[in-house]
């Protein structure tokens, strides 16, 4: 019997790739190659099964150029490059990669919030530019982190690993909004309260965002939220692009309406909003929130995982609308 085709729509672990060749008929994209859609589209002809990481869009027009196509593996946790209601609709199952990276991307929202707060990339790129004479009693002074206000805006697995470093690791006080409140145990565990978006924002010394992207979160920071923050408060976003109006918020920085921004994510990256790259008050960093060695492996083998037991027993471990099952 022949093996059923996967396309690898990008360059990932070759031991992973040849996990893959064990168990199918693999297309992949080593060299790593940008596809337009019409590309993407191309490549997809034919095969029954995609790995994706999280660029590629699955819509109804990628769906209906592509009857073969079965199921779509992300290698990310987010997931919304996916349009679940049309991959539902058209029978193809969605997965993608929670748990694996939930400690990893916690670790650098916190390392983020840190190097913001603590102005570190600002003061390096000042002594390698052999700008560093003497020192002064002002030089680079930032915000403390210890025993301040974290606020968490998205409290899911992510949210909840920052808000127990933050609680347990340096004895700060957590508020956090969420679409819905957590229980009293997770509450009791991170040792976070629950509190209005407002209240968030007006209270937060550092405030991290980590909520999933969706036309319902998008610009659910924009200059009207960043009015509401401290003048003395950091924000940081490791969620997704589009959550901050990147605009409203370069000039808010530039006017010091906050003190400082981490960025880890941007709307329409790689590109990034020219005004952020011209001010020293912000950390910007390529969407690397998850990119341990140990954790990017891990996610790649959950989605290879998902592709094998979906042709295997039609049992992945983590599917994001099992509906489509169903129709299968
Ligand atoms: C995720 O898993 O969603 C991370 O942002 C990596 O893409």
């Amino acid at each position: 019997m022949s093996h059923p085709r996967i396309l690898v729509a990008r360059s990932v672990f070759p031991e992973v790739i040849a996990r893959l060749e064990q168990h199918f008929d693999v297309t992949s994209n080593q060299p790593d190659e940008t596809w337009s859609k019409a590309q993407l589209i191309e490549k997809l002809q034919g095969k029954d099964g995609a790995f994706t990481t999280g660029g590629e869009r699955i819509d109804a027009e990628v769906l209906a150029a592509c009857p073969t196509l079965k199921i779509c593996a992300n290698m990310a946790v987010g997931y919304n490059n996916f349009d679940i209601d049309a991959m539902t609709a058209a029978g193809v199952l969605a997965t993608n990669t929670p748990d694996v990276l939930t400690e990893t991307t916690a670790d650098f929202g916190f390392a983020l919030l840190m190097a913001t707060a603590r102005r570190i990339t600002e003061s390096e790129h000042f002594l390698r530019a052999g700008k560093w004479g003497k020192w002064s009693f002002d030089m680079f002074a930032g915000s403390d982190i210890h025993g301040s206000t974290l606020g968490i805006l998205g409290m899911g697995r992510i949210g909840q690993g920052i808000a127990r470093r933050g609680a347990h690791g340096f004895g700060m006080k957590v508020i956090y909004h969420n679409r819905s409140r957590l229980d009293a145990a997770q509450e009791a565990g991170c040792k976070a309260s629950y509190v209005s978006k407002e209240e968030l924002l007006r209270s937060a010394d550092h405030l991290v965002l980590v909520l999933p992207y969706s036309p319902a979160s998008h610009h659910s920071i924009g200059a009207a939220e960043l009015a509401l923050m401290k003048p003395t408060a950091t924000l940081i976003n490791i969620a997704r692009g589009g959550i901050v109006d990147d605009a409203a918020l370069a000039l808010a920085l530039r006017e010091k309406r906050i003190a400082a921004a981490g960025l880890d994510v941007f709307e329409g990256e790689p590109r990034v909003h020219p005004d952020l790259l011209t001010l020293s008050n912000v950390v910007l960093t390529p969407h690397i929130a998850s990119a341990s060695v140990p954790t990017r492996l891990a996610m790649a083998n959950l989605a290879a995982d998902n592709l094998i037991a979906y042709f295997r027993d039609k049992k992945p471990l983590t599917p994001l609308n099992p509906a489509a099952l169903a129709s299968r």
